[in-house]
Order: structure tokens, then sequence, then C-alpha cells
């Protein structure tokens, strides 16, 4: 896959993590707003902010067994990482 560098920066290695269900590799320690522009999911850009203010981009992630919500625009990636639920504006393509 190409990737803009101007975006994601070094990218040192890959990880392999879960979106509802299905595997992808992405960006090791890559806040998960920039995964889901990596994955060239849909973003509403005119709804987020990107900087913890908005409180649009929660999502939940498997955690010990249970689920949490975090925001996707400070939570970065993580092997085996799982999400469970993607919020109302970002889809997976
Ligand atoms: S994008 Fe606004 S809080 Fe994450």
């Amino acid at each position: 896959m190409e990737y803009d560098r101007n975006l994601f920066g070094e990218i040192e290695r890959f990880v392999k993590i879960k979106i509802l269900d299905r595997e992808y590799e992405v960006p090791d320690r890559l806040e998960l707003l920039r995964v889901f522009q990596f994955l060239d999911f849909h973003i509403d850009y005119a709804r987020l902010c990107w900087n913890a203010s908005c409180q649009k981009c929660f999502l939940e992630v498997d955690r010990e067994g249970g689920s949490q919500k975090v925001l996707a625009c400070r939570t970065k990636s993580q092997e085996s990482m799982t999400i469970m639920k993607l919020p109302p504006t970002i889809k997976a393509s």
C-alpha cells in the first residue's frame, strides 16, 4: 500500500489490529483517526476536530475482556488491538 509520509511520518513497523471483525495491518503507535485515514475509511472531516474537543470520535475497544470508550484522535494503534464499534463519523470502506 502506498501512503503519504507527510500524513503518517516514518513508519517503523506495522501491527495487526481488528476493526469490526476484520483484520488490518496498520502503522504501530499511530492515532486511530490517522489509522482510519491510512486505511482510506470514510471520515466525516467536517464534523471532527482532531484535537479532543468535539467528542465525536469515541469508539469502543476491547480491553481486558470488556469494552472501553476511547477517543480515536487520542488513542494510538498497538498490536492485537480490537475495535468493536466505530462512531457514526467514521465508516469502514
Ligand atoms: S476528533 Fe474531535 S474529539 Fe476526536
